[in-house]
């Protein structure tokens, strides 16, 4: 399969940016794709192609542009099982959850198709009579949407859905390794019935793209910027777009707590650490970091959670396992050094190797053949400080940590001490536990008794501090990403009336007070 860029609806020839192979992290000898990469001119080409596309878009009414996305729902449906394979072939996650990364595209759908029918505005009264007050949301214009390829579909859905939902043109990059699930989903969107040059796809790297949004920027191509990816890429997304008095949509980095209190339910508290400290190979955003578990349950902890993982089927993607590999060579190796920060007052608990699981470096109980993928043993880090970088960086792959707390305002502490705010959880059967944990922690999503992934379609969905600012993907709230609010006055006196100055006054006595007897 041969990939290329799509600027104006049409496929982009030759390779300015050079090619790049999309391979199968499962099993390296299969390439999924052969990626024809653009460069910063085609970026701005395609942004360019947006702005044209975007007026005669915005003029269609949003119940139609309702009927596009609730197509675009449909076609998804009816592919479910093929793009969740190619997502399952392209990514390296388990089917089970690249079924569930489709059905959160449908999902979208689902919530936004009903948007166009209703994207309210409101009538307000005016303080003079003879004349109305009215707001209106008003599509952005352009937005330059940048995504990474751990959910290659579901994630991008929050951003494209509502804002075409909402009469935007957007350009899409998204991560160049998961070219072919991205082009899958701009070719769905496309058969949704949207106009050509309303949603294109441009396939670079991150410099090429970086280059081509600052042009343009500079040539007032582009609105808003939707970006999610690293804590280090988003500063530099925020600064170039302050600069042009924006304000980006960013969903970055995470270093996600989860605390255990002494009441929790520690069968349901090993079986949510797992999922979420696991899951995708530990390659979401909404990961569990460092679990942060009361002295007196942390040995009965450990021994139940450690026993987990040493048990849990780890291997072949297609299969049913925990995890498979790495989504790609690069971060294989960045998982790798993270590995180097497991220090001698730490011990590693979970499986029989530690590093990348090879013939010579088995991992017990492996599903298929190590050696064809990029698979790494799991790894739970006992005995964690706050001091160390394994506690205070974000360390995407199969790597949790584990601290003690004695109080819970010792546990809120820690939980927000690495400066990050995405997700968070705590394990508890007492609500004063779980609405004091919840007014401390400084995330954007607490779970109570559940991870820290697997948050819902229609919630919203960011961060703060590393994990954003404080922008917010998914349901209703997003819409105040895509659009803006119009604020219209109309008098019809047939005068001049100021406001502030020509309002009627009403005479209240504020002196006036009950009769000292009357109680
Ligand atoms: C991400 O990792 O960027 O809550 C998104 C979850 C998923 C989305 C994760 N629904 O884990």
């Amino acid at each position: 399969m041969n990939l290329s860029s799509v600027v104006g609806g049409r496929p982009v020839e030759g390779a300015p940016g050079g090619t790049l192979a999309s391979v199968n992290p499962a099993r390296l000898d299969d390439v999924v794709a052969e990626v024809a990469l653009a460069d910063a001119g085609t970026f701005v080409a395609a942004c360019r192609a947006a702005r044209e596309a975007r007026r005669a878009w915005a003029e269609v009414p949003a119940p139609v542009r309702g009927r596009a996305i609730a197509a675009v729902g449909r076609i998804v449906e009816a592919n479910k099982e093929a793009l969740a394979r190619l997502v399952t072939r392209e990514t390296g996650k388990p089917y089970a959850e690249a079924l569930g990364e489709v059905q959160e595209v449908i999902d979208t759908c689902d919530f936004f198709l009903g948007e166009g029918r209703r994207l309210y505005g409101q009538t307000v009264p005016s303080e003079m009579p003879d004349k109305q007050l009215f707001t209106f949301r008003v599509p952005v214009g352009v937005l330059a949407v940048v995504t990474a390829g751990n959910f290659p579909v579901a994630v991008p859905s929050w951003y494209l859905v509502p804002a075409l939902l909402a009469g935007n043109a957007v350009v899409w990059k998204p991560a160049e390794y998961t070219a072919a699930s991205a082009l899958a989903l701009h070719d769905m969107c496309v058969a949704g019935g949207l106009p050509r040059g309303v949603l294109d796809l441009v396939l670079a790297d991150g410099e090429r793209t970086f280059a081509g949004l600052e042009l343009s920027l500079e040539q007032g191509l582009v609105d808003k910027i939707g970006f999610t990816g690293s804590s280090a890429v988003g500063a530099r997304i925020g600064e170039l777009a302050g600069r042009h008095l924006q304000s980006p949509c960013l969903e970055l980095g995470g270093k996600n707590p989860m605390v255990i209190t002494p009441s929790a339910e520690l069968g349901v508290a090993v079986e949510g650490a797992l999922f979420s400290g696991f899951g995708t190979a530990g390659q979401r955003c909404t990961s569990l970091g460092t679990v942060i578990v009361h002295e007196s349950v942390h040995d009965d902890f450990i021994a139940g959670f450690s026993a987990a993982v040493a048990a849990a089927r780890i291997g072949d993607p297609t299969q049913d396992v925990l995890y498979g590999p790495m989504l790609d060579p690069r971060f294989a190796k960045r998982f790798e050094g993270y590995l180097d920060w497991i220090a001698d007052h730490h011990k590693t608990l979970g499986s029989s190797g530690l590093g990348r699981i090879t013939a010579a470096n088995p991992r017990r109980g492996f599903v298929g053949d190590p050696e064809a993928g990029l698979y790494y043993h799991p790894v739970v880090v006992d005995g964690v400080r706050p001091g160390d970088r394994v506690f205070l960086e974000e360390t995407f792959g199969p790597v949790v940590g584990v601290t003690t707390y004695r109080s819970l305002p010792e546990a809120i502490e820690l939980a927000n001490a690495p400066g990050y705010g995405l997700s968070s959880s705590i394990y508890t059967s007492d609500p004063a536990e779980a609405f004091g944990f919840r007014r401390g922690v400084s995330a954007g999503m607490v779970s109570v008794n559940n991870s820290t992934s697997g948050a819902e379609a229609h919630l919203p969905f960011g961060g703060n501090g590393r994990s954003g600012n404080g922008s917010r993907q998914s349901g209703m709230w997003m819409l105040d990403q895509v659009t803006r609010w119009q604020a219209m006055n109309w008098d019809y006196s047939g005068r001049l009336q100021k406001a502030q100055m020509d309002v009627a006054r009403l005479e209240p006595d504020l002196a006036f007070r009950l009769a000292p007897d009357s109680d």
